[in-house]
């Protein structure tokens, strides 16, 4: 299992050179048994780094949230800060992939990630290598703060927060969002636990916790199913990608079982 990442500060780590010029990590959580993990990671062309040219898929789902910069899978939609994607396994993709000048994103997989080229892509739009549709689908979100966002609310109606699905399984529930925490956001939850996974990413703001954790832009936290977490609040408001592994419940701290 996931080990718990309770906080890290991204900014207070090097950069680990990758096997591939141009190609930087910062590890947020990993999974040793399965090879899962969550990355932060950089690519810059000035170091070498070339967009792979042919197109591409992999043997299990790969997830991105673009941090800074931008790029683009395939040559005509550029991904900038804060839009998204999600290839299932075996999704053809990255048919003009191109990044001209430094980006960072957030890698989510699986399975180690490993490169299989297909020559004879047959679309500029990703597809099924094996013809079944991914009951989690391709996902390609461009600007999810242009979407519609729906509203999270206290018990009294009033609105803390906002969210947008950004990818979920319809089965499992697993999924990704981005959630915006409004300014004065006190979670109505206090110390709770979820039965499911919780990654938390935060791309601008504040995150306080009741434990005396600070999450700036650039923190980064991971919690396992039934990991006890403190009460979050947010005294300026802030911006998250949050990752969850299944319906995201609220069980108080007090009531889990020993
Ligand atoms: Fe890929």
């Amino acid at each position: 299992m996931r080990p718990a990442v309770p906080f890290l500060d991204t900014h207070a780590m090097e950069w680990v050179p990758g096997d591939m010029p141009g190609l930087f990590t910062k590890m947020l959580s990993a999974d040793p048994e399965t090879g899962a993990r969550s990355a932060l990671q950089c690519i810059d062309p000035a170091r070498g780094y070339k967009a792979p040219a042919l197109p591409h898929y992999h043997d299990g789902d790969e997830e991105i949230f673009i941090v800074k910069g931008e790029l683009t899978f395939d040559g005509r939609q550029w991904l900038g800060e804060r839009a998204y994607c999600f290839h299932p396994a075996r999704t053809v993709h990255g048919f003009r992939s191109q990044v001209d000048s430094e980006a960072w994103f957030i890698s989510r997989i699986k399975r180690p990630l490993k490169f299989d080229f297909h020559e004879d892509a047959e679309s500029l739009e990703p597809y099924s290598l094996d013809g079944v549709e991914s009951e989690r689908g391709v996902a390609v979100v461009p600007t999810p703060a242009e979407r519609p966002w729906e509203d999270i609310l206290d018990a009294g109606g009033k609105t803390i927060a906002r969210r947008q699905i950004l990818s979920v399984h319809p089965g499992t529930g697993e999924g990704s969002m981005l959630v915006e925490f409004l300014p004065g956001f006190v979670s109505p939850h206090g110390d709770h636990y979820h039965s499911v996974y919780e990654e938390v990413f935060v791309v601008s703001g504040q995150l306080e916790t009741a434990d005396g954790k600070v999450f700036t832009k650039g923190c980064y936290s991971y919690k396992p199913p039934m990991y006890v977490q403190s009460a979050v609040s947010s005294e300026n408001g802030a911006v998250a990608y949050v990752n969850f592994g299944g319906k995201l419940d609220f069980l108080p701290a007090a009531s889990k079982p020993a």
